[in-house]
């Protein structure tokens, strides 16, 4: 005997959820070790591998119902509805590695990286270090700098980057430990704590390129550094 189910039963099953996925980009982790998401894991894919759908239906399909989903290494997908303290936006080129459970090219993070996506049109919060110390909470701008002849006035690390914004050199060199900033030839950011240049006094305006990844901001110039400093 066939048993029909009540439609009213039979209607639930039938209903799927509609999340968009909105790509906020490239994430580090957080600091100390601690993860940027934190609510669920899994790199065991019976399907046969990770990708941001395989990850989104884990992270959002009871019992699971996150906001928050992230790839990364490849093969893993980590959840969760807030980023822990000390992950931030970083550079794309950073979220390279392909994922294991796709033939298209799409990336998932890297090392230490995640490929983050939400169902909010708003990019999660990310809070702050507070290191090296005082407590850091904001960015301000110091001067323009000139590099030491056969030197660097900023030698802590360094990144260049075709979407390089002020924003985005603070994020990495902050994330670093460093809490020293500095933006020269539009493309490039140099972190540090002491700052071995000299103020470029022959004219006030030798930082004048835009950035890479923002025209409306300044970085630098040839040997000039725009620098920042987290307060
Ligand atoms: C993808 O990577 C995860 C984590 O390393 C691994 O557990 C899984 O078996 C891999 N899947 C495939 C299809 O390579
Ligand atoms: C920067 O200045 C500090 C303090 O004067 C000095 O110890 C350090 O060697 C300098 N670093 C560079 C790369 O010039």
């Amino acid at each position: 005997m066939v048993r029909l189910l009540p439609f009213s039963l039979a209607l639930p099953a039938l209903t799927l959820a509609q999340i968009t996925t909105y790509d906020y980009g490239c994430y580090t982790e957080g600091s100390n070790s601690i993860r940027a998401l934190t609510g669920a894991f899994t790199s065991d894919f019976s399907a046969g591998g990770n990708s941001e759908a395989i990850c989104k239906t884990f992270c959002t399909t009871a019992p699971n119902s996150f906001s928050l989903w992230g790839t990364e290494y490849g093969g893993e997908c980590f959840c969760g509805n807030s980023l822990s303290q000390g992950s931030f936006g970083t550079f794309a080129n950073e979220c390279s590695t392909p994922c294991n459970g796709t033939t298209t090219n799409e990336k998932c993070g890297g090392g230490n990286r995640l490929s983050l996506y939400g169902s909010s049109p708003t990019p999660p919060t990310v809070t702050y270090n507070s290191y090296p110390a005082p407590a850091v909470s904001t960015i301000a701008s110091v001067s323009c700098y000139e590099e030491p002849v056969g030197g660097r006035a900023l030698s802590g690390d360094m990144v260049a980057s075709d979407a390089m914004t002020v924003e985005a050199c603070g994020n990495f060199c902050l994330n670093r430990g460093f809490k020293i900033f500095g933006l020269e030839y539009a493309r490039e950011c140099w972190c540090d704590n002491i700052n071995n240049g000299t103020v470029s006094t022959a004219t006030p305006t030798q930082c004048t390129f835009p950035c890479s990844g923002d025209s409306a901001q300044v970085c630098g110039g040839n040997d000039r550094l725009s620098v920042w400093q987290w307060v």
